[in-house]
């Protein structure tokens, strides 16, 4: 059934003109990609498709796994490249690119982006996720749905929640506490869904602590719908029910891809059989409608878009994406002087997407090697060795030796390195973070021969850089940066573009360091997330250990200055306000990081945490006030005993710098805190019920001064006594005040 751009439904209307087969039916995929249509209500099928770097729309038959080839379309570098930006104003601009493509292809939803957060390096599905930091993750999640449905195309917020590996991901349990979920895992959906309104939400295939993601009413419906408002659709991750009618009961809308039915009749079932209401079916139908009425509002056949103008936009998104990691001066290349080796097989076949559900079939491919050619116009001799096989990464004796001769021979090498396809893809995790050994190897070879080295990196999640880089004078992170990257990395290499990238992610010394060590990726069917709140630096920070280049790091080709930190404290509204100077001789942009610190706290807070950052671009010499707004929730923990996030009053740090290890500027404000008493209990300790000012006098004078002083103040001993539960001294004998009058005295002051 065509579309019919414009036309409206009405939904209540459908809804009762519906029969409870054909609202259950609804609730199914019709094949891999669509909903189902109902031709006699004029109801058209939907089509929702991957994401979220571009858009993968099958144009034949779906295979059973949809992974077959996908129509051509612009690959942008996955998140891992575009989180590298920082710049959520380039992020609403690709999402914006891909929307208009979306609609191009008559595709109603495009399932991304994935906010979950980095909690190994070695989750095989990091290359498709922004950050360890969930500020970051949630800014830059905004800023791409943002752009995707400011083309009347919807988005799929996923993987919702705590998806965080690739091995057992269909069924593992990830145990993690209630602060860590608010605080680590769940704030970048968060931010999303209050500030952005996906139009549908992809739960994970995994369960947490124990209930599947896909049937989880604390998740589905309490947080997400309750809380945080949502008022889209949540669609199954691809695969991901277990029980239909448990997952419907908990707010999962719509089944994909299609059950063939089983779905639909075990909904039938349970409403004959009264287990579910028909309510429940009522609801997820009109969401169903609702998703349907607001895309035909944008979607119709005959739409196009401007392949160049995306393939442009995808240059500088990779541009922007890439981080120069150390430079001794090396680069920016001069475009006159003697011949430059480009040696690596990513030079000339370049790795620029991961695998899986994810792997756009692109418009074009831009090599860096053409591109260098191209830009050089022969004012540079360019001699290529491929160093590597591009397949398996691997290098041989004989690749090494023509390598070793083509740098001998140059002025400079450029040796392109980093993960073979095949090392990282969704479905499965990394077994450890090396480049491959022949790689290495190559390297060593390359710069005994000539020690003038740049190294580009291709790897979609982290890499070790510590075994080698001392034999680099620059090293160039390029992630994986999409169909584009090629031009990009000859334009950062030559200097035609600054670099402008900084790390979302810590790059670690070595493995054993990073927090998941020993809880990943768990073991019979249970991960333990036992570093709790401490992933990424936060982890890093707390144990003081070294990192290869901290979260937040990025080079240019000039240098900047900070001063005049001005903070204004507006009740719990803070302002930050600093000067940043460009000292050196080229244009350059700086990103501002505002780190946040609570010294004293109730409860454990980590070291510091990223609660703003802004960028600026400057000519040199140029000087600009930047200021980072923060709210509540930037000084807020959330209560374990209370459940809620509150703000604990007293002194916090504000940090500003250019990374998390490169404070420039420090600052001390004090605010208003909430009132955290938590309600007393009978087994709450002495020194609560003599802290809680109307249960301390209570229990004060039922002691009397000279027993509360002999007992509880002695210097010897009273720690130990105030350190006890109220309700077992009160079994203790000849304690004055009895069990029960503890117990009613708990209820009357709670
Ligand atoms: C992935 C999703 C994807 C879906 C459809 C799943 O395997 O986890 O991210 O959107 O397939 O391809």
């Amino acid at each position: 059934m065509g579309l019919h751009p414009g036309t409206s439904l009405d939904v209540p209307a459908l809804i009762g003109a519906l029969t409870l087969e054909e609202k259950a039916a609804l609730l199914d995929g019709a094949d891999f990609w669509r909903t189902p249509a109902v031709e006699r209500l004029g109801i058209p099928a939907l089509t929702l498709t991957d994401g979220p770097h571009g858009l993968r729309k099958q144009a034949g038959e779906a295979d059973h796994l949809g992974l077959n080839d996908s129509v051509p379309a612009t690959c942008f570098p996955p998140a891992a490249g575009l989180a590298s930006s920082w710049d959520p104003e380039l992020l609403t601009r690709v999402g914006a690119a891909l929307g208009r493509e979306c609609r191009a292809a008559e595709v109603a939803v495009l399932l991304g982006p994935g906010v979950n957060m980095k909690r190994s390096p070695l989750c095989g599905r990091n290359f498709e996720y922004f950050s360890e930091d969930p500020l970051l993750a949630g800014e830059l999640g905004a800023a791409l749905v943002d752009g995707v449905q400011s083309q009347g195309v919807g988005t799929s917020l996923k993987h919702f929640a705590a998806n965080n590996q690739e091995t057992d991901r269909m069924t593992v349990s990830a145990d993690v506490d209630e602060r860590t979920l608010r605080e680590i895992y769940l704030p970048a959906f968060e931010r999303i869904v209050t500030g952005s309104q996906p139009w549908t939400v992809m739960c994970a295939y995994n369960r947490i602590n124990g209930t599947y993601a896909s049937e989880d009413p604390w998740l589905l419906t309490t947080v997400l719908r309750d809380e945080w408002g949502f008022r889209g659709l949540v669609v199954s991750d691809w695969g991901a029910v277990h029980r239909r009618d448990a997952g419907l009961a908990a707010g999962l809308d719509l089944e994909m891809p299609s059950s063939g039915g089983a779905g639909t009749r075990i909904i039938l079932d349970a409403v004959r059989a009264g287990t579910l209401s028909e309510k429940d079916v009522d609801r997820a139908a009109t969401r169903v409608l609702e998703l349907v009425g607001r895309a035909l509002r944008a979607l119709g056949p005959g739409q196009g878009f401007d392949a160049a103008a995306h393939h442009a936009l995808a240059r500088e998104a990779a541009t922007a994406s890439a981080v120069l990691l150390k430079n001794d001066g090396i680069l920016p290349l001069p475009r006159t002087g003697g011949p430059i080796a480009v040696i690596g097989e990513f030079a000339r076949t370049p790795r620029f997407q991961g695998a899986g559900s994810s792997q756009v079939n692109p418009t074009r491919v831009d090599t860096a090697l053409d591109a260098l050619r191209d830009a050089l116009d022969g004012a540079r001799e360019v001699v290529f060795a491929p160093g590597f096989t591009g397949e398996s990464g691997a290098a041989d004796a004989a690749l090494i030796e023509e390598a070793v001769r083509a740098a001998a021979g140059a002025e400079v090498a450029v040796v392109f390195l980093g993960l073979p396809p095949a090392a990282e893809s969704e479905g499965y995790d990394r077994t450890h973070l090396d480049l491959p050994a022949g790689q290495v190897a190559l390297l060593h070879a390359v710069a005994d021969a000539n020690p003038r080295v740049v190294v580009v990196l291709s790897n979609g999640s982290v890499v070790t850089v510590a075994p080698w880089q001392d034999r680099a004078g620059a090293v160039l992170e390029g992630w994986l940066l999409g169909q584009a990257g090629g031009a990009a990395t000859a334009d950062l290499l030559l200097g035609t573009a600054a670099p402008a990238g900084r790390l979302a992610e810590t790059i670690p010394v070595r493995y054993e360091h990073n927090p998941a060590i020993g809880a990943f990726p768990g073991e019979h069917g249970h991960v333990r997330y036992g570093e709790g709140l401490l992933i990424g630096y936060r982890w890093y920070d707390a144990h003081r250990l070294p990192v290869a280049y901290p979260f937040g790091h990025g080079l240019s080709y000039t240098s900047f200055a900070y001063g005049d930190l001005a903070v204004t404290v507006d009740g719990r509204s803070v302002r930050v306000t600093v000067t940043v100077t460009n000292t050196g001789a080229r244009p350059g942009t700086e990103v501002v990081q505002v780190y946040v610190t609570d010294p004293v706290a109730g409860v454990y807070r980590p070291e510091q945490e990223l609660r703003g950052f802004a960028r600026v671009t400057l000519a040199p010499g140029e000087s600009r006030a930047v200021t980072v707004s923060l709210g509540d929730r930037a000084f807020a923990y959330w209560h374990p005993v209370l459940r809620r996030w509150t703000v604990e009053g007293g002194a916090f740090g504000i940090r500003v710098g250019a990374s998390s290890r490169d404070i420039r500027l420090e600052t001390t404000i004090e605010l208003p805190g909430d009132d955290l008493t938590t309600p007393l209990t009978p087994g709450a300790t002495v020194d609560a019920w003599l802290a809680h000012p109307a249960a301390g006098a209570w229990l004060r004078e039922r002691l009397g001064d000279d027993l509360v002083e002999a007992m509880f103040l002695d210097p010897a001993n009273g720690r130990m006594m105030r350190a006890i539960p109220l309700q077992r001294l009160s079994r203790f004998p000849g304690f004055p005040v009895t069990e029960p009058q503890v117990e009613e005295a708990a209820a009357r002051f709670a």
